[in-house]
Formats: C-alpha cells, sequence, structure tokens
C-alpha cells in the first residue's frame, strides 16, 4: 500500500477566515467625490483584470517582474545565507537554526514565490489572500513543484487581520513575511507606511521581511513600461470601467476615456488616469456623474523609492534593514528587514 507523502496528511490546505467583502458601492462613491477622481487600486483585479495584469509582466517595456524573478534565482542562496544568519544572530544557540517558515502577503503567483522556496526550502509556506480563487491556483502550483514545503492558504484580510488562526505549520518557528512585486508602490506612503506596521504585527517580534521595491529610474523607461505599445496597461486600465459597469450598474464607455501614465516626480510616482476624451455624463450606482473634456479618472499611482527613501519608510514603521539586492542596473532592490525591538 502506498504511504501518503507527508504533505497529504499535514494541515488543510486551505483556511478561510471568510473576510467581509468590501463595500464596493461605498467605497467608489467616495473615490468618485475626490478632487481628482480616484479609486483604490485593487479594484483593478477582477478575473480579467488579474489576466491583464499577468499579461504586462510578458511584455518588454516592464521588465519589474522579470528583473525582480532574476534576482531572487542568481541570488538565492545568498538571500537564504543571509535569513540564516540573522537568525543565528539573535538566537543563544551555536546551533543551526530551521529555516523560517515563509508567509506571503497577497496569493501573488508561483512565478516569484517558486525560487524563493527552492533556494529557502522552508518547512511551510503560507499565502494570505482576499481572492479563495487565487490562494487555490498558487498553492496547487506551489506544491506540486515543492513538495518537500507545506503550502498552505489563507483566506483573509492581511491588511486588517488582528492576527493568524493558531497555524500547526507555524507553531514555535520564526516567520519570513515576503511582499514581491513592488506592491507597496500601489499604496501612497502614509498607508505604505501602516502596512508595514500590519505586517510587523502578523509576523511577530522575531519575523524578517524580504520585500522588493522597484525604483526611480530613467523617466522615458518608466512611462514606456505603464504604456506599453501593445497598450495592455491601457486595456487593463480599462477593465476597471467594464467591472464598475459590471458591479454596480455604470454605463461608462471605456473608450470614451484615453488612458495616460505620467511620471510625477514631486511624488516620485507614476500616476495612471482615465481622462475623458469629451463632457459626458455617467451613471453609476445610481447617481450621475459629469465628467469634463480632459477630467481624469486615478486609477492607482505606482511610487518609486531609492534604498535610502524606501528604508527611512520601513523605519519609520519598525522594521531595520539588515542586507539588500539589487540588479546590475539598479531598477530594483530586494530589501531584508528586522524588527527594530527584535532582540
Ligand atoms: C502590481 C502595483 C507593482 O505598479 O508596477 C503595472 C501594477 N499597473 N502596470 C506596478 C501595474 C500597471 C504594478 N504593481
Amino acid at each position: 500500500m502506498a504511504r501518503p507523502s507527508p504533505n497529504a496528511t499535514a494541515a488543510p490546505r486551505l483556511i478561510d477566515l471568510h473576510p467581509a467583502p468590501a463595500d464596493l458601492r461605498a467605497l467608489v462613491l467616495q473615490g468618485m467625490d475626490r478632487q481628482p477622481r480616484q479609486l483604490p487600486a485593487w479594484l483593478l483585479y477582477d478575473a480579467e483584470g488579474s489576466r491583464l495584469f499577468e499579461a504586462i509582466c510578458d511584455q518588454p517595456e516592464y521588465s519589474l517582474t522579470r528583473t525582480e524573478v532574476e534576482l531572487l534565482q542568481t541570488r538565492g542562496t545568498a538571500i537564504a545565507t543571509a535569513i540564516s544568519n540573522a537568525i543565528s544572530d539573535t538566537t543563544a544557540t551555536a546551533q543551526r537554526q530551521p529555516a523560517p517558515v515563509v508567509l506571503e502577503f497577497g496569493a501573488g503567483n508561483a512565478r516569484k514565490a517558486s525560487p524563493l522556496l527552492g533556494a529557502l526550502a522552508p518547512p511551510a509556506y503560507v499565502a494570505l489572500d482576499i481572492s479563495r480563487s487565487a490562494l487555490e491556483a498558487t498553492c496547487t502550483t506551489l506544491q506540486a513543484a515543492h513538495p518537500g514545503t507545506d503550502v498552505l492558504g489563507v483566506c483573509c484580510d492581511y491588511g486588517a487581520a488582528r492576527g493568524l488562526p493558531p497555524i500547526p505549520a507555524l507553531a514555535g518557528r520564526r516567520r519570513l513575511g515576503f511582499y514581491p512585486g513592488s506592491s507597496i508602490g500601489n499604496f501612497e506612503p502614509h498607508q505604505a507606511c501602516a502596512l508595514l506596521g500590519q505586517f510587523r504585527r502578523l509576523l511577530g517580534p522575531t519575523g524578517l521581511l524580504l520585500i522588493g521595491v522597484d525604483q526611480p529610474k530613467a523617466v522615458e523607461r518608466l512611462e514606456a513600461a505603464y504604456n506599453d505599445r501593445a497598450g495592455v496597461s491601457a486595456a487593463f486600465a480599462r477593465n476597471l470601467l467594464v467591472r464598475l459597469n459590471r458591479d454596480l450598474q455604470g454605463n461608462f464607455e471605456p473608450e470614451a476615456f484615453d488612458y495616460q501614465a505620467h511620471w510625477q516626480a514631486d511624488h516620485s510616482r507614476i500616476a495612471m488616469a482615465l481622462v475623458s476624451r469629451q463632457n459626458q455624463t455617467v451613471q453609476l450606482a445610481g447617481r450621475r456623474w459629469v465628467f469634463q473634456a480632459g477630467e481624469a479618472l486615478i486609477t492607482e499611482y505606482s511610487v518609486k523609492y531609492d534604498p535610502a527613501a524606501f528604508l527611512a519608510l520601513a523605519r519609520a514603521a519598525g522594521w531595520r534593514p539588515l542586507q539588500r539586492w539589487s540588479d546590475d542596473r539598479g531598477d530594483l532592490s530586494l530589501h531584508l528587514l528586522a524588527q527594530a525591538e527584535s532582540p
């Protein structure tokens, strides 16, 4: 009789904490009343938006994902060594400590987690995400590729959760948070700081954080990355209007808006917006909204941090830097952080 593999009998594949669904209508009404109008970036990621984002990552102009995956692949051993050193430095025993468990914030995609799991071979990997289907997809792929690691999904709102449920795979182990993709850039700095503080609480006093942060670079490259020739970035933004039409009984005409992505140097960010081509009235969520010709609806910001600026933010959130890895062009950094108050 075949013996079950260790993972077949381990913790359940998915723990659903049933996060409260966001009040979409309230969020959209609030954003539409802002000046300029601006909606939360996560609204871009319905099923079609997630598919389009994956397609953006394959565009020649958008090198962020490729650069980060390559960094994780080529520096994996150095990253694993730095993590194991950080752990040995803070424990009394001279013995080699076991690898920490990895907690990824967002189900992300297997593309980024896989090289990290390959390098660290952690006992467990836990993905936290509000989307159950995204968790199922990522966890299934990762478990097949990393049979020696216990892969688990926790369906929750990691930005708001007070703590994690008692998960056997996490008990008594140090935690390494993983937040790749420069997702932190979608938040404005005060929100980003709050999120980094939230990670600190979820990872505990001995927790470490490995975070990918995209950096400022030539304006032409930045603007091209967010306005690719194939038009995938534009389709990604316009899909927000399609989603609003469906979910909030809207009548946006996506083609009545131009997509624009501009570098705002004073904020060190790309601002992405849909700009009304003409004066028009739109119905949405039971209300009427007037757009003047040229009026913008901001779909997202992508803030870029040079290492010093990012570390200032991280310090303000209670983290201290341990080590940093960057590609040859200096496009992106992977920062390894420990809690400022850790022993
Ligand atoms: C997922 C927030 C990192 O800002 O580069 C890419 C999102 N939007 N192209 C980014 C995005 C349009 C992306 N992040």
